[in-house]
């Protein structure tokens, strides 16, 4: 069986609702799977939620609840924000689930039996946000040297001594370095290879502590072969991505899944997927071609100049974007994805503001996108019926060659963004073509031909614009799914597949087809329903 290409997202804490920054990776990793699929390609996309540790211990604590009802509760809200998004997943983890404690525990067998764990005294700092060690040594290379703050997340650190089972790292160094400088597209985007290759400059802690005490963390995956102890949270979680393909569990669809095609994940959690997370795989005795073929760590949204915080109150709930910025937008989703796919490039950090949102809104969105589409549907019905029309024996005249052109080679430039995960790019392919589509309608005056004495001249250029939508159409699909899906029924082609080989094919649609019911898109503020 050929490899399906496999997406992942980080698991996310559930110890508070998602915000945009979790909004952000899920619409990434939809977007990417959704193209692929459009492709033609087998696609799997996995999400889920990261439930043991002792931060979520903590919030279950001052939520007044057990650990375990208080992740079901959180958990909901999680999956309700990615159906309003849209979100395509194939599979939903969670790492209480009992399919992926068997898997970790199997992992921590396999490392103990093999003799490759340390029974030790971990002495150094952990920052509880993060759950992450930071030893004195790495806090002492940090800029600025050694301080109490966490060099992620800024928050005092705690100093722990604590006995536990601790992985090797250094002595994986060298062959981690060299696989990371054979496969320059491992670490993207090119910033975050840099930093990861020059943090392999420097000498590795020596281990990495894979467990804690149970009685300092309670709520963890017990280990197998130590009773005083509970799994570091890290490692339970990075495993995911591998239960789920059914790691020592199943190996035909193992090899169909594995190795991972992209893991998408923030900046803040590099070093855990880019080191630790090879490292694991590594001493489970994967060989290299069973490493994640590309670990890509976008960047983080701001909100001014500061990073949102629960103390700030400026936290951008994806909900409420949706639901009450963009009250009355039939496709506020695909706003909402549309703007952050579109705002920064990504890997860049960004900014959102309200007014950014709404600037994009009423000038890509209503003024372009959406008036192509009315003013073609609209210019149908008033002058052909509402039917496709048939165009002149050419299909197009010379006037129409350009945009004909640009609209048939869109899919060769769209790949080219989307093979970097440039999506900004992809869309700004995609906006070009709506730009010069609308041009098209100014210079070729349809209103105009429409006063002459033969027809077509102004079937032809209904006809051009409607091939230019229904391209358009298909391309927006894995961006802006709902709209997509409109502009389809829009032209009445209802449930015909939407494939992104059809956008190289010209001359599709059927003189004579009835187009469906016209709507409008993106309505303007005055008209959204208050
Ligand atoms: N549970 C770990 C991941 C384990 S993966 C095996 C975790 N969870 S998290 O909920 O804290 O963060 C999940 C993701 O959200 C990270 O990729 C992080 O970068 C992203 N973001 C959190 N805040 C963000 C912004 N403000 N902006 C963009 N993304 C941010 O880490």
């Amino acid at each position: 069986m050929s490899k399906t290409f496999y997406v992942t997202t980080p698991l996310y804490y559930v110890n508070a609702a998602p915000h945009i920054g979790h909004s952000y990776t899920n619409i990434a990793a939809d977007c990417l799977a959704r193209y692929h699929r459009l492709k033609g390609e087998e696609v799997f996309l996995l999400t889920g939620t990261d439930e043991h540790g002792q931060k979520i211990e903590q919030a279950a604590k001052d939520a007044g609840l057990q650990p375990k009802a208080f992740v079901d509760q959180v958990v909901e809200r999680f999956k309700a924000l990615w159906q309003l998004l849209g979100i395509s997943y194939d599979d939903f983890i969670r790492t209480t689930e009992a399919r992926h404690v068997r898997v970790v525990q199997a992992c921590l067998s396999r490392l103990h039996d093999e003799d490759k764990l340390l029974h030790a005294t971990y002495q150094g700092w952990y920052c509880t946000p993060c759950e992450t060690f930071w030893t004195t040594d790495e806090l002492a290379a940090r800029p600025g040297g050694a301080s109490l703050v966490c060099p992620s997340c800024q928050r005092p650190l705690e100093a722990v001594n604590e006995e536990g089972w601790h992985l090797p790292l250094r002595q994986a160094q060298d062959w981690l370095r060299n696989f990371v400088r054979d496969h320059r597209t491992f670490i993207q985007p090119q910033t975050r290879y840099n930093e990861i290759a020059s943090l392999l400059d420097q000498p590795l802690p020596e281990y990495l502590c894979i467990t804690r005490p149970r009685q300092r963390v309670g709520w963890g995956i017990p280990v197998p072969f130590s009773e005083q102890h509970v799994t570091y949270v890290w490692f339970d979680a990075l495993i995911n991505y591998i239960t789920v393909p059914g790691f020592g569990q199943d190996q035909a669809r193992f090899s169909t899944l594995w190795p991972a095609d992209v893991h998408l994940i923030g900046k803040d959690i590099l070093r855990h997927h880019a080191i630790y997370w090879p490292i694991v795989l590594h001493a489970l005795g994967l060989p290299d071609e069973a490493m994640p073929r590309m670990i890509f760590a976008h960047g983080w949204w701001k909100v001014g100049e500061q990073k949102m915080s629960k103390s700030l109150g400026n936290i951008v709930d994806p909900t409420v974007v949706i639901t009450q910025l963009l009250k009355g937008q039939p496709h506020a989703a695909d706003v909402y994805r549309y703007f952050l796919l579109r705002e920064i490039p990504f890997g860049q950090d960004g900014t959102f503001s309200e007014e950014a949102l709404m600037k994009r809104l009423e000038s890509d969105l209503a003024n372009d996108l959406g008036n192509l589409v009315h003013r073609t549907v609209s210019m149908i019905a008033r002058y052909c019926q509402g039917k496709v029309p048939a165009p002149g024996p050419v299909g197009c005249a010379v006037d129409d060659e350009p945009l004909r052109q640009e609209a048939l080679s869109l899919a060769a430039r769209l790949d080219d963004a989307m093979q970097v995960l440039n999506f900004a790019q992809a869309l700004e392919v995609i906006f070009q073509l709506v730009t010069h589509a609308n041009r098209y309608i100014e210079v070729q005056a349809p209103w105009q031909l429409a006063t002459t004495s033969s027809p077509t001249r102004l079937h032809t250029v209904l006809f051009v614009l409607t091939e230019i939508i229904r391209i358009v159409a298909i391309s927006l699909e894995p961006f802006m799914p709902a709209t997509s899906a409109a502009i389809w029924e829009q032209l009445g082609l209802g449930r015909t597949p939407r494939r992104l080989a059809d956008t190289s094919r010209w001359a599709q649609l059927q003189a004579g087809q009835p187009l469906g019911k016209r709507d409008v898109l993106f309505p303007r503020s005055q008209t959204v329903a208050s």
